[in-house]
């Protein structure tokens, strides 16, 4: 069940905790004076009545003084046979477990009311009442609760206890009817709250407990009652002889649009079209394919390639735009009206993942601004499907409709009709509009041949649907349609790329050119100014070691997952990589991810499992360093301003440009913190800490140690290659012929050592800083680094 209520609040992305098993404490209720949760579910009614101390009384009074509702689902319950009416703890209600019903209505004065219609009696030969026999029903005895759905029995109860007992079910209140969900409005004691009787498989249930939700919450949590939608007819001339269109069944579907249009004005179907299969089936059926031309101007069009082939088996960019232009030049000598700017790739290829000739010839050759996909970020779960742009180039979400292209008859339904119905009548069709404000689906031109089971699914699910619901049906051209799903869920605009070999299905649309295998094997991530660049170097020195080809113009680091390179693409990141030879193992450094909040999350999806390197040094050294750094860049605050001046510059009275610099040499230092920003993405194994004095001071001891915890097998020894150079201060390369090479003229720079006052200053500032990362190394049992060891003596 808890999943159930999971799954359902995800699927209307409402935001939500979970705490599971015994609650011990409530979460924190109160932030700023303002209550956190607008509704508060119970998937057991007795976790409520089973909370600890003053835990119940916490809640209760947290619910009164921010209007908040409580719901409860009785499903536990109905698993122990228990047929007697049992008190509800101390409230005046009684309840009873495994009762059978039939005739399931809705009480359509209830004031829950708000998405769900009184359509009419669920008797159990229409729409079966799910399990019939697990069904809770209460009995109240205060008029603060109203029914808000009613029922009879199946069968009567078999009491063997006292006839007094089997009274309460019909006396209660004088109710004759059962009720299996109850509204408690509050009077009795100022909260209102919603009692189910049973888990949400049932369709209806799922109505109502939006419903529920939004009444508790004061309408806090409530969807829109307008439902957005689209219909993609597609593979319009694809379909193979004997299963295409007729003359009669174009004529059908301009007639179901115009019906469709009463109550949703505007409707138009999207047709998809792969221009060279016109006239590709019989004699009638091209009659048929004529007929959908000279029809042309009453349907919406967008392409969908030539000859359906896949995007991503195009790597020539020129190539895949030159067949675009086929597709195009067919549009244009039959006048179609494609100016919707909507494409749909044939297998979702090319769309996710990413294949960026496709969206760059999608722009080029049609001005397309809007596709669709079930791909983003997998196809399953589907209630988690999402958008994201690429290139101004909205992808939004598509739905299934239950019907496919091998579907094309009613009575040869896979599995059988009732598989079907079933979807329409309260499934997932229903619940695909039930949940998503904005549904874009896919049909085929086979579903409207034959028995035109397209027309069929959406006319039942439509009068399904207003039958039901209070839901409002509505239709935007694509484009409009696109801009409005991103208003909706605005944190959807940036893409979250995701790592094309962990999907089979997105491995099979990904390009035979592209391979998992140059993505870096670990990355270094900083923080800046700690000897990133030393570990660069020697890095590269290792044989089979091999880092990130440098940028133009960020040179040896790719920015990748930091900055705005990001919405590059991942075609673009791995055009840094080569394509590793036998046992070379790949790397990236960024100095610039360690404190990024968004690189830990981004690095994950698209690496899971690899190693990232931190090199930890004095945060107050680090800082000092920074600001060096920054004078030798010649920044302006930098040079007018002491180290002492901008570590202790103040917000609101020294200039801006001295608190971003001061922030820039200070925050990155809270490593404990950015720490633990990585460490809610990426397990405490794949964390590698380097003793950044270490590195400097015996470097290869460091590497040794680095080595060994990236598990490689065979160990490089650095002791051979690195040389102290007494001239530079540094270790340097041993080359051939005893000549030594050295890191570049910036580095190593040379600059006055730190005064006291700030070093001073900056001990206190990190004094707790530092002891907290102390703490949280031991904790993720890290190899302490010498520095941090003195510092918490
Ligand atoms: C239906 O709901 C209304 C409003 O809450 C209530 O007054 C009425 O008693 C309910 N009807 C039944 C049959 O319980
Ligand atoms: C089809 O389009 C034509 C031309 O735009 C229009 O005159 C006609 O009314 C449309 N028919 C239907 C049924 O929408
Ligand atoms: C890409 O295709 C174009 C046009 O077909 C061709 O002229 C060009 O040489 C191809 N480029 C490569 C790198 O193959
Ligand atoms: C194409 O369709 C759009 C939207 O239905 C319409 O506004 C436009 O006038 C049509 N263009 C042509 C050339 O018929
Ligand atoms: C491309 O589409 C946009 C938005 O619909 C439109 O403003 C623009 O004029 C179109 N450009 C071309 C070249 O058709
Ligand atoms: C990647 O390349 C390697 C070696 O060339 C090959 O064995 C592997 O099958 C390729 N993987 C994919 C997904 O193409
Ligand atoms: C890769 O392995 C093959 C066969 O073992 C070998 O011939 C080749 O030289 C190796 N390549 C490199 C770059 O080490
Ligand atoms: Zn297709």
């Amino acid at each position: 069940l808890g999943r159930g209520i999971i799954v359902t609040l995800e699927a209307v992305r409402f935001k939500f905790q979970v705490q599971v098993g015994e609650i011990r404490s409530l979460p924190g209720l109160i932030d700023n004076n303002k209550g956190r949760y607008a509704v508060v579910i119970f998937e057991d009614l007795y976790m409520y009545l089973n909370l600890q101390g003053q835990n119940r009384a916490n809640l209760d009074q947290y619910c009164r003084d921010f209007n908040v509702g409580i719901l409860y689902l009785f499903y536990f319950y109905s698993k122990a046979k228990i047929v007697i009416a049992k008190m509800v703890g101390s409230f005046p209600l009684r309840f009873m477990s495994s009762v059978r019903l039939k005739d399931y209505e809705i009480n359509a004065t209830s004031p829950l009311l708000r998405i769900t219609r009184p359509g009419s009696v669920v008797s159990t030969s229409i729409v079966p009442v799910p399990s019939p026999n697990d069904w809770t029903i209460f009995l109240p005895y205060h008029h603060t609760y109203t029914a808000v759905t009613l029922a009879s029995r199946l069968k009567p109860p078999k009491l063997r206890k006292t006839k007094r007992r089997s009274n309460h079910l019909n006396s209660a209140c004088g109710l004759e009817k059962l009720i299996p969900v109850l509204l408690d409005q509050g009077l009795y004691d100022g909260i209102q709250r919603v009692f189910f009787g049973n888990n949400l498989k049932f369709w209806l249930q799922k109505v109502l407990f939006l419903d529920a939700l939004s009444y508790l919450s004061y309408g806090r949590l409530s969807l829109p009652l307008e439902r957005y939608f689209q219909i993609d007819i597609d593979d319009i001339f694809v379909g193979v002889a004997e299963s295409r269109l007729l003359v009669n069944d174009v004529q059908a579907l301009l007639n179901f649009q115009t019906e469709l249009r009463k109550n949703v004005p505007g409707f138009t179907y999207q047709l998809g079209f792969s221009g060279k299969f016109i006239y590709s089936g019989t004699n009638l059926e091209s009659e048929g394919d004529r007929m959908l031309l000279k029809l042309a101007d009453n349907f919406s069009w967008f392409p969908h390639m030539w000859s359906h082939m896949q995007a991503h088996w195009f790597s020539n960019a020129s190539k895949l735009c030159e067949y675009m232009d086929i597709n195009r030049q067919f549009a244009l000598r039959h006048s179609l009206n494609t100016s919707s700017n909507y494409a749909v790739a044939p297998h979702h290829a090319g769309v996710y993942p990413v294949h960026q000739q496709l969206y760059h010839c999608w722009r080029k050759v049609w001005n397309i601004t809007s596709t669709s996909s079930e791909e983003y970020p997998n196809l399953r779960p589907d209630h988690r499907r999402k958008g994201f742009i690429y290139r101004n180039i909205m992808v939004i979400p598509r739905q299934t409709c239950s019907l496919f292209t091998h579907t094309m008859v009613l009575d040869m339904y896979p599995g059988g009709k009732e598989v079907l119905l079933e979807s329409i009548d309260g499934g997932s069709l229903f619940q695909s509009f039930l949940y998503n404000q904005v549904n874009v689906f896919m049909t085929h031109q086979s579903n409207y041949g034959n028995d035109r089971l397209g027309l069929f699914t959406f006319d039942r699910a439509m009068k399904f649907l207003y039958k039901w619901t209070n839901l409002r049906l509505v239709y935007e051209p694509p484009e409009v349609l696109g801009k409005r799903y991103f208003n909706l869920y605005p944190e959807e605009v940036e893409p979250v790329w995701s790592n094309p070999c962990l999907n089979r299905r997105h491995l099979e649309i990904w390009s035979e050119e592209k391979n998992c295998s140059s993505f870096p094997k670990f990355v270094v991530v900083g923080p800046q100014k700690t000897g990133t660049t030393a570990l660069y170097w020697f890095l590269n020195m290792h044989p089979h070691v091999k880092s990130n080809l440098p940028s133009p113009t960020t040179f040896e680091e790719v920015q990748f997952f930091s900055g705005p390179n990001y919405f590059k693409g991942i075609d673009w990141y791995m055009s840094f990589f080569p394509t590793p030879e036998n046992n070379t193992v790949l790397f990236e450094k960024s100095a610039t991810y360690f404190d990024q909040k968004v690189v830990p999350k981004r690095l994950k999806t698209l690496l899971p499992s690899k190693h990232i390197v931190v090199i930890l040094i004095d945060p107050a050294l680090r800082a000092y360093s920074w600001y060096q750094h920054m004078r030798s860049h010649h920044d302006a605050f930098a040079l007018k301003y002491s180290f002492y001046e901008t570590i202790t510059a103040h917000r609101g009275v020294d200039p801006d440009g001295l608190i971003s610099l001061q922030r820039r040499c200070l925050d990155p230092g809270f490593y404990a913190n950015h720490l633990e920003n990585w460490l809610d993405f990426i397990q405490p194994q794949f964390i590698i800490i380097v003793d950044g004095d270490m590195l400097k001071t015996d470097p290869a001891a460091a590497m040794f140690q680095l080595q060994k915890s990236l598990g490689f097998t065979e160990i490089y020894q650095y002791n051979k290659i690195l040389k102290f150079d007494e001239r530079k201060g540094f270790f340097c390369q041993v080359q051939p012929k005893g000549k030594s090479k050295c890191l570049g003229q910036s580095k190593g720079r040379k600059y006055p050592e730190m005064e006291d006052e700030s070093w001073k200053y900056l001990t206190k500032y990190y004094e707790e800083a530092n002891l907290k990362l102390f703490k949280l190394l031991e904790r993720l049992k890290k190899p302490i680094p010498e520095w941090l060891k003195k510092k918490s003596k």
